[in-house]
């Protein structure tokens, strides 16, 4: 069976009183809401990390995750986060693949595959985002370039070390635009990339693994989002700065 994940990325949003904040009203909400078992990580920017570990309680339920990490382990990369240093402080997921770290950073499928290696070695499991932009989604092969986004940058590992991996489906021009995949466009999009992983793994692994969607999900149409058969949870921008709302979207996916 595969997990349910809702994950909250924070981006560059908050102030350390805020975050700390944030994380303690969700973990409470949580706590006295959320009955189900779906995990919730919070992925905040990486300067609070370390604080907001000291809020999470112990236990499955509530992980912390990184946006992102660099593909070297440690070396001279002035202003560079490394995987080490993530799990050495009790980060257990990263975001990888954003589709603001490819077009604002630059990031490739290839430069990509180096990153979720070296997360994977230090015990991270990679969040892995993929999505098609509004022109490629209106005049082209929109699924073959999501597909290929998977092929390039994750089809080199084993199957073991595919176990670890999240996906997480973010068409480009849903995210923070207010306009939402309809659950149709999101489903059949699910579907396609299961199946990918199913011809290259197998049925078993693809049917175990998490495919996520993250694109304006909020606590208005996430239930009818995480109700598709092939969507596990979502990866969560704006909705997931206000307690109220992040908690009421995790609750969807019970
Ligand atoms: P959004 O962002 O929910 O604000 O659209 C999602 C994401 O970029 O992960």
């Amino acid at each position: 069976m595969r997990k349910k994940i809702v994950a909250g990325n924070w981006k560059m949003n908050k102030t350390l009183d805020e975050a700390v904040a944030l994380t303690s009203e969700v973990v409470n909400m949580v706590n006295d809401e959320v009955t189900g078992d779906v995990r919730v990580v919070l992925c905040p920017p990486a300067l609070y990390l370390t604080t907001l570990r000291q809020y999470l309680p112990s236990g499955a339920r509530i992980a912390l995750g990184a946006q992102n990490c660099h593909e070297k382990a440690s070396g001279a990369f002035t202003g560079e986060i490394a995987a080490p240093m993530l799990s050495a402080i009790g980060v257990q997921y990263v975001i990888l693949g954003h589709s603001e770290r490819r077009q604002y950073f630059g990031e490739t499928n290839a430069q990509l595959a180096d990153k979720v290696n070296t997360a994977l070695a230090n015990g991270l499991t990679p969040i892995f985002c993929c999505g098609e932009s509004l022109d490629l989604r209106q005049n082209g092969d929109f699924i073959g370039f999501v597909k290929n986004q998977l092929t390039e940058s994750l089809f080199h590992l084993s199957a073991e070390a595919f176990a670890n991996i999240v996906i997480a489906y973010e068409p480009i021009w849903a995210i923070g635009t207010g306009l939402t995949a309809s659950s149709e466009q999101a489903q059949d999009m699910h579907a396609a990339l299961r199946e990918h992983l199913a011809s290259q793994y197998g049925a078993e692994v693809a049917d175990n693994t998490t495919i996520l969607y993250g694109g304006s999900a909020n606590e208005k149409n996430a239930a009818e989002l995480f109700a598709c058969p092939d969507v596990d949870g979502g990866l969560i921008g704006g909705a997931s700065l206000k307690s109220r709302e992040f908690t009421n979207v995790v609750k969807a996916a019970r």
